[in-house]
C-alpha cells in the first residue's frame, strides 16, 4: 500500500515510536491522525506533522467509537493505515515484598496494551473495510506493536509479557478474518527502544540491557522503528507475521 495521500491513525502517536511513525509518514505524504491519552503529546505531534490530534484513551470503548467517527467526518475517504503504538510497561513481581501482586495491576496492563489495542483494530478494520479498493486488492494495513517480552519475559514482567503475547496471538485469526477485504496485520517486536518508556533507566542498567543484543550492542532509535513501519506498509507480501527489531537480542 502507497504512503502517500493515506490516512494513517497512529495511536500512542503522542511520544516515543508513535511520534516517530508520525513523522516519518507526514514526510512520506500520509495524512496524519494523532490519538494518544496525552492532549499535550497529540497536539505536538499533530501539529508538528499537519495532522489532526485526538485526545482519546484507547481502552474506553464509545470514546475511541467517537474518535472514529470525528476522523470519518474531517476527512473525505476512509483511513488505510492504523499504527498502534500506545502501550505501558510497569514492572512488578507475582509475589513481592508486600505480598502478591494486586490483581488490579495485572488488569490494567491487559486494559492497555492488549484490549487498547483491539479496540483500534476493530475501528480500523470496520472503517477500512469501506474504503475503496487499490489497483492491488488492498485497503489497508494494521500494525501492532508488541515487545520480545512476549517471548522473553524477564522476572516483573508476567502482566507486561501476557498483553504483549495476546497481541501476537490476536494477529493470525484478524489477518485470515480480514484478508477477503485486502486488508492485512502485522506485528513488530521490538527490543529495547530509546524512547521516553526507557530514557529515566539507570545508565549502567541500559548498558548491560543493551551489551545482550548481538549487533548492534546498542538499543533501537524510534526511527528505526519507523522505518521498518513504511516497509511494512508498503510491501504488500509482508502479512500476519511478527518481526523482531532487536538486533539479535535474546532478553536472559
Ligand atoms: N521503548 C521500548 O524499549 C519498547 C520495547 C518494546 C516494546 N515497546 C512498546 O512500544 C510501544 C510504544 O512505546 P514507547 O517506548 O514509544 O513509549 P512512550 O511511553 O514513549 O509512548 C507511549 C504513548 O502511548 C500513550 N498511551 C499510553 N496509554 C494510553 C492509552 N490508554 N490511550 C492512549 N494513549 C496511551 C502515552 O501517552 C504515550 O504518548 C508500547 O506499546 C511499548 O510497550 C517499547
Amino acid at each position: 500500500m502507497k504512503i502517500r495521500d493515506n490516512i494513517a491513525v497512529v495511536a500512542g502517536g503522542g511520544s516515543g515510536m508513535g511520534a516517530a511513525v508520525c513523522r516519518y509518514l507526514a514526510e512520506e505524504g500520509a495524512k496524519i491522525i494523532v490519538i494518544d491519552k496525552s492532549e499535550n503529546a497529540a497536539t505536538h505531534i499533530a501539529e508538528e506533522t499537519h495532522g489532526l490530534a485526538i485526545a482519546c484513551d484507547i481502552t474506553k470503548s464509545e470514546a475511541l467509537e467517537k474518535a472514529f467517527d470525528k476522523i470519518a467526518k474531517a476527512h473525505v475517504r476512509p483511513i488505510s493505515i492504523a499504527i498502534n503504538c500506545a502501550g505501558i510497561a510497569p514492572a512488578k513481581r507475582m509475589v513481592g515484598k508486600e505480598g502478591p501482586m494486586p490483581l488490579s495491576f495485572f488488569e490494567e496492563v491487559i486494559n492497555v496494551n492488549l484490549i487498547g489495542t483491539f479496540n483500534v483494530m476493530r475501528l480500523a478494520a470496520s472503517t477500512m473495510m469501506k474504503s475503496e479498493i487499490t489497483q492491488e486488492g488492498e485497503r489497508g494495513v494494521i500494525i501492532n506493536t508488541a515487545s520480545i517480552a512476549a517471548f522473553e519475559g524477564q522476572i516483573g514482567q508476567t502482566a507486561y509479557s501476557a498483553s504483549k503475547a495476546g497481541i501476537i496471538g490476536m494477529m493470525l485469526p484478524a489477518a485470515r478474518e480480514l484478508a477477503k477485504f485486502g486488508i492485512r496485520v502485522m506485528t513488530v517486536a521490538p527490543g529495547l527502544v530509546n524512547t521516553p518508556m526507557l530514557q529515566g533507566m539507570p545508565e549502567e542498567i541500559k548498558a548491560s540491557l543493551a551489551a545482550q543484543s548481538l549487533f548492534p550492542k546498542r538499543f533501537a532509535e524510534p526511527e528505526e522503528f519507523a522505518a521498518l513501519v513504511g516497509q511494512i506498509i508498503t510491501n504488500p507480501m509482508l502479512n500476519a507475521e511478527v518481526i523482531r527489531l532487536d538486533g539479535g537480542m535474546r532478553m536472559i
